[in-house]
């Protein structure tokens, strides 16, 4: 089966799944997971979690959603493209682009299941992501790659920052002598999982020429610069 081929039915499937969930009102987060956990025979005591832990989740949650449909649309528009001038990287953006297919499915699932709403820019992210996608792989192979380099530098930054809080947070309820939920320490693993592979791709992307793009420094800086400005909305609208 062709990669673009392989991409387009998952593409499909998760902007059905985009805008059925839009409107779903935010009733149940991760606070209220927990304390089903805690009731369903836990002998440990578990804390609730504070109103502003509960917005740091939903709009963690909310954020990483965004960003990794942005980057399935990314890999997906540039893939194309790509692979008609350099055929061999195939194995390379597929297995990129299922690891980015994975994340969004992971953090689906999570909004789904505590009732996050998801970004209202949904449909400008998705427009944006595919743009940038497009644009820098039609200015040729090191400019996708420079894009890559750009993009996995912000979000994996953006993981680590939302690791270092929730283990503040853990930190701070073990000493207290509670136990950590089984979601959260299933949540920070996840990221840790995640962040290495965004971190694994910034590899690739450096090993494949992406610093040999040109003007290397204005490519990444806008790219880097649009990536924090969508992290900060997105956690906001
Ligand atoms: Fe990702
Ligand atoms: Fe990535």
């Amino acid at each position: 089966m062709s990669l673009s081929r392989t991409l387009a039915r998952p593409l499909r499937s998760l902007l059905v799944r985009s805008t059925t969930s839009l409107y779903k009102p935010c009733v149940r987060t991760i606070a209220t997971a927990q304390a089903s956990v805690s009731t369903s025979g836990s002998p440990k005591k578990l804390k609730a979690l504070t109103q502003e832990q509960r917005d740091f989740l939903d709009s963690a949650l909310r954020v990483n959603q965004a960003g990794e449909l942005a980057a399935v649309l990314i890999y997906a528009a540039q893939s194309p493209i790509l692979l008609r001038s350099k055929p061999h990287l195939r194995k390379l953006m597929t297995h990129m682009y299922d690891q980015e297919d994975g994340h969004f499915k992971t953090f689906n699932g999570l909004i789904h299941k505590h009732r996050i709403r998801p970004t209202a820019l949904y449909p400008l992210w998705s427009v944006m992501a595919t743009g940038l996608g497009w644009s820098t792989a039609m200015l040729g192979y090191e400019a996708a790659m420079a894009c890559t380099e750009a993009v996995e530098t912000e979000i994996g930054g953006h993981y680590n920052e939302q690791i270092r809080t929730l283990l503040e947070m853990v930190t701070q309820w073990e000493a207290e002598g509670y136990e950590v939920g089984e979601e959260l320490s299933d949540l920070v693993k996840t990221l840790r999982v995640i962040r290495d592979e965004e971190l694994e791709h910034l590899d690739h992307a450096v090993e494949h020429d992406a610093q040999k793009a040109e003007p290397h420094w204005l490519l990444t800086g806008v790219i880097r610069a649009g990536c924090r400005g969508a992290i900060w909305v997105s956690e906001k609208v």
